[in-house]
């Protein structure tokens, strides 16, 4: 399956769609990744709080696919923002994995109400030059939170990983991370398998390009620009998840997605300036 490209702001590749791994865990996980790799997924997505770092390395070197074929990305948790204890995690991270380098490494959450994820950003500069991350970047932060980054360290984030599904849409905020030269990575792409699944637009359609729902709301993704993440365990999910660049809605029918946004449209209600990381 050829997965196009992107280019970040410092120069990387990036693949148009990842495989989420959260809850994709144990020996059953790495063989679910595995599979996901034989069907052509390359860029996978973990985070140090999903406890899985370990299978998703030990799929990769079970693939026996070199290094250099993968995007690998992780998490900082909130409680190693400060930064020595960022410096430590990032490394921590290598050593589950098995790995080397980070392709992309994200701060998960802001926290700002701690607010210390400029200190978090610095360590992940400084790893950056030191070649144990490729591209940094966010997850979960708001324009304030991008310009204090980028006001007080000068580094643009890459990647900026938010929630976006046909229910919580994020006009907004793609945009504005387009206008800092971002690109969006979208959590939970589909709902988490929620009713967005059903609804009859998005079924209408599916049927019109002969293709499944999830592929629908996934190439809706990727026409806006967005890297969606989705998580599957089950094969066939995997397989016809990869399996959209073959066809385009038009802007009317993404402007018909977008307009299924709900103002109270997100899965759990995490919203980045309230959310606090369990520790
Ligand atoms: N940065 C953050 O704060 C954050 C937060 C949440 C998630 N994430 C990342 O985003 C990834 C994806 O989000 P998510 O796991 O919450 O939700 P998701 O990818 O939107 O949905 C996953 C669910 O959809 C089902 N599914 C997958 N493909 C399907 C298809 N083609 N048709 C119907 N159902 C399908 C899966 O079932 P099967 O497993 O049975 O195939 C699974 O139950 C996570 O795994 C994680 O890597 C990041």
């Amino acid at each position: 399956m050829n997965v196009p490209e992107l280019t970040l702001n410092d120069g990387y590749q990036m693949p148009a769609i990842g495989l989420g791994t959260y809850q994709i865990r144990g020996g059953q996980g790495v063989n679910q990744i595995l599979a996901a790799i034989r069907d052509g997924y390359r860029s996978l997505d973990t985070a140090t709080n999903y406890d899985n770092e370990g299978a998703v390395g030990e799929a990769i070197r079970r693939s026996g696919l070199p290094r250099s074929a993968f995007f690998v990305t992780s998490k900082l948790p909130g409680k190693y923002h400060r930064y020595a204890d960022a410096t430590m995690a990032i490394q921590e991270s290598l050593y589950r994995m098995g790995l080397d380098y980070f392709d992309l490494f994200l701060i998960h959450w802001p926290l700002p109400k701690r607010d210390h994820y400029v200190e978090a950003w610095q360590a992940m500069i400084d790893a950056r030059i030191r070649g144990l991350i490729r591209s940094i970047g966010v997850s979960n932060f708001e324009p304030e939170h991008l310009d204090r980054l980028i006001t007080e360290t000068g580094v643009t984030p890459a990647v900026n990983q938010i929630e976006v599904h046909p229910y919580w849409v994020q006009e907004a905020l793609r945009t504005a991370n387009f206008q800092r030269g971002i690109v969006t990575e979208a959590w939970s792409p589909l709902g988490r398998g929620s009713a967005a699944l059903q609804e009859p637009v998005i079924r209408d359609l599916a049927g019109k390009y002969q293709k499944n729902i999830g592929q629908v709301i996934l190439r809706w993704h990727t026409q806006r620009g967005i890297v969606p993440i989705p998580k599957a365990r089950n094969l066939k999910h995997q397989r016809s998840n990869l399996d959209l660049f073959d066809f385009s809605l038009t802007a009317d029918e993404i402007a018909a997605i977008n307009a299924l946004s709900k103002p109270d449209g997100r899965i759990d209600g995490q919203d980045p300036n309230e959310y606090e990381e369990f520790d």
